[in-house]
């Protein structure tokens, strides 16, 4: 089908996909999720960030699936790799991974035009206290604005949730980046805010595609982005989280186009 016929724009110009559109979802976001599964055993201390670059590419072409990224705007590699106060698009690079050091890995794969796009954090070494926290409270704060998705509820419900909880473990949330639709593209309307007032914003509808994932920092929100032009990080230098996931609104709910097939999606999980 036309992909830019698909479906239908609502007044805030977010696409309305259709109940078989959630299949193609499905396969792109497993997809993603499968290879930050399978990259976990490779996060150890003295691994670089470009080696697990390397590692994800490799996977991306052997599954028959295309990067997202590879070629976005410039960018050159298959996932983003934001260590301690990258808040995200963190390039690859020789970085040398030592004990303690958290990471989001975030991979966007495109299957049979589909885009699946999903993030989490790992450690290399052993976790530290004050990290582990973090990752605990971002984590959780994603899944409070997964809850708050379905039909009749709004975008601003969705940030409220994250920030209302991120807020109260006095931690920041990050502004200057958000979430967005997709589907048959990557960045699409709506931008997906991670902070809000309940009931304000477009209205959820069935069959809307987009990213939640917020970027939770224990100091303070702001952010600079580097003379890379991609990477940033937090101005204080406080450490930085995030998680991603890729959802569709069902008729009741929402579906996890991004689940992790494994049950690797946080950390801590990883580590029994
Ligand atoms: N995957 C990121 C997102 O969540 C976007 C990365 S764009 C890149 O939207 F070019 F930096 F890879
Ligand atoms: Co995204
Ligand atoms: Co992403």
């Amino acid at each position: 089908m036309d992909d830019t016929n698909r479906g239908r724009l609502t007044k805030d110009g977010i696409r309305i996909y259709e109940t078989r559109d959630f299949a193609g979802m499905h396969i792109a976001g497993t997809l993603a999720a499968q290879i930050l599964d399978d990259i976990a055993p490779y996060i150890t201390i003295g691994q670089t960030t470009g080696e697990i670059d390397r590692l994800i590419t490799e996977w991306v072409v052997a599954s028959g699936a295309t990067s997202a990224t590879i070629g976005y705007k410039g960018y050159k590699h298959a996932s983003c790799i934001s260590v301690n106060h990258v808040v995200c698009h963190g390039i690859p690079a020789d970085k040398v991974l030592k004990d303690g050091d958290i990471l989001n890995i975030d991979v966007t794969v495109i299957v049979d035009g589909w885009f699946g796009d999903t993030s989490r954090m790992y450690v290399a070494g052993k976790l530290g206290r004050k990290a582990e926290r973090l990752i605990q409270v971002t984590h959780d704060a994603l899944m409070l604005g997964i809850e708050a998705v379905k039909p009749g509820n709004t975008f601003g419900d969705i940030g409220h949730a994250i920030q209302s909880y991120a807020e109260a473990q006095r931690m920041s949330v990050v502004r200057d980046f958000c979430g967005h639709g997709l589907g048959r593209v990557f960045h699409a309307p709506p931008n997906v805010l991670h902070y809000g007032r309940a009931g304000t914003g477009p209205v959820l509808e069935e069959g809307m595609f987009f990213t939640i994932e917020p970027m939770i920092n224990l100091g303070r929100p702001e952010t600079k982005v580097l003379a890379d032009d991609w990477t940033a990080v937090t101005r204080d230098k406080s450490l930085s989280a995030q998680f991603e996931h890729s959802v569709g609104v069902t008729a009741d709910g929402c579906e996890i186009f991004t689940l992790s097939p494994g049950g690797l999606f946080h950390p801590t999980y990883a580590q029994v």
